[in-house]
This record gives structure tokens, C-alpha cells and sequence, in this order.
């Protein structure tokens, strides 16, 4: 069932959305070479509370950190820890807040030091992704038609785009309906109404997009090793557009 938001509940999203974009651009403006994936989670755990909001990763299904960090070719759900992050590295962070009774959520692929220009062009492109999925986009418009243009903009450039975790609705709840593939066939899936509040993340590696999850249970890796980035939003269907909330 989808939760459409009325506008003032819109309203009241903002702020924990405000405060997920802040925590990221606070977090690029501090991550570098040398730290480990747990000294950036403990940036995001300060900056979350300091804004009066809670991180809503910790503890999500036992998720045990309140961002997820994710190198190279860890695709997501990345469990902060002990690895060191390199010169040439890609490093993704996902991470909600939650603040007057909403959630927010948006991912931002960083880059560290100097980074493979191959490698700087997939995040680049993955970005795209991204806004290649909300043109077009608007009240009525079939759910399906995100994922074709995701995935037909990151296939144009010869890569994977990862079927096995998709975008999602938000709200009261961090994951709400519906399911927002990234991959999909235009003109397909129910149509969208206005006030319906989408997380659109594409996820797209470099190469296979076949992924296997680590012992940890959370930690989702290529299974070809090679690296894969991740950028989503919070985004609002409008009538004549979407509006994003985590921008
Ligand atoms: N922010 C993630 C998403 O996009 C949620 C990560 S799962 C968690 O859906 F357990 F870490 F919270
Ligand atoms: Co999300």
C-alpha cells in the first residue's frame, strides 16, 4: 500500500531530509585517506544527533552502525568497521535521520585522493543514473519507467546495474511501498500519484551486476570484484515534476 503524504506532511519530511544532505556534504568535507569506514560512521552518528535527529540505520533490522559505508566493491549496506580507506578508493555512504516522526535517506558516492579516471566516470555516471530516473517524471507517470531510464543510461556506458536492491518508498517508515527498480520496462507498473515520496538509488558497478552478500549478512560485494557506486535521493512526485528533498 502507498502512503501518499499530504503537504504537510511533506513539510514535515524536510527537515529530517535537510539534515541527511547536510550530514553527507559534512562528510565529504572531512573523509580522506587514512580513515577507517568506522571513524566516518561515528561522523555521521555526531552530525545526525547534533541536528536533533536519530540515525534510523542503527539498529534497522540489527543493522549495527548509523551509516552504511561501502568501498570499491562493496555495494552497499557496507558495516562500518576497521578497514582503512586508500588513496584511489570510491567510498559510498548511505545513511537516514529521522526527525518529527519522519525518515530521510540519500547515498553519495565520494571519491579519495586520485581515483582511476575509468572508476571517477562510473560515479559519474551513476549520479546521471540518477537524474536520468526523475526526468519525465511527474503524477502519473508508470513506476517502471525510472528504472528504464536508469538502467538504459548506465547500459549505454557497458555497465551493470544491480537488480537485487532497489529504490523504495518513505515516510513514516524508512522503507515504505513501492519497489523502485533499476531496471524496468517504460510504460510498465502502476502510475505514480502526486505526493508520493520516492528513494531513488541507482546502484551500478563497473562490471557484473551479480552481487553476494558477506558473512557479516549485510555487506553486499561484486561478485567480480571490480567496484560499484551508489547516489540516491528522497525525492516528492508532483504535478508537473518532482521536487528533491536530500539536494
Ligand atoms: N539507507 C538504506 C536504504 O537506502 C538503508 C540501509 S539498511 C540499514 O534503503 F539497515 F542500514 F538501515
Ligand atoms: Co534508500
Amino acid at each position: 500500500m502507498i502512503n501518499v503524504k499530504s503537504e504537510k506532511e511533506i513539510d514535515l519530511m524536510r527537515e529530517p531530509c535537510r539534515i541527511v544532505k547536510e550530514t553527507l556534504e559534512f562528510v565529504g568535507s572531512k573523509i580522506k585517506a587514512g580513515m577507517t569506514t568506522k571513524e566516518v560512521d561515528e561522523l555521521v552518528e555526531r552530525y545526525i544527533r547534533a541536528s536533533g535527529a536519530i540515525p534510523s540505520c542503527l539498529g534497522y533490522g540489527g543493522f549495527p552502525a548509523s551509516a552504511c559505508v561501502s568501498v570499491n566493491e562493496e555495494v552497499v549496506h557496507g558495516i562500518p568497521g576497521d578497514r582503512v580507506i586508500k588513496d584511489g578508493d570510491i567510498v559510498s555512504v548511505d545513511l537516514c535521520a529521522y526527525k518529527n516522526g519522519y525518515h530521510g535517506d540519500a547515498a553519495r558516492t565520494f571519491l579519495i585522493g586520485n581515483v582511476a579516471p575509468e572508476i571517477k566516470k562510473l560515479v559519474e555516471v551513476t549520479e546521471e543514473c540518477f537524474f536520468k530516473g526523475i526526468e519525465n517524471l511527474r503524477a502519473g507517470t508508470p513506476l517502471y519507467d525510472i528504472g528504464y531510464r536508469v538502467q538504459r543510461h548506465a547500459e549505454s556506458h557497458g555497465y551493470g546495474v544491480v537488480r537485487s536492491y532497489t529504490g523504495h518508498g518513505i515516510g513514516k517508515e524508512m522503507h515504505e511501498d513501492p519497489s523502485v527498480p533499476n531496471f524496468g520496462r517504460l510504460g510498465t507498473g502502476m502510475r505514480l500519484k502526486e505526493g508520493t515520496v520516492l528513494c531513488i538509488e541507482p546502484m551500478i558497478a563497473l562490471g557484473t551486476w551479480r552481487v553476494t552478500v558477506l558473512d557479516d549478512d549485510w555487506t553486499a560485494v561484486t561478485q567480480d570484484g571490480k567496484p560499484a557506486a551508489h547516489y540516491e535521493n528522497t525525492v516528492v512526485v508532483k504535478k508537473d515534476g518532482v521536487e528533491i528533498l536530500t539536494l
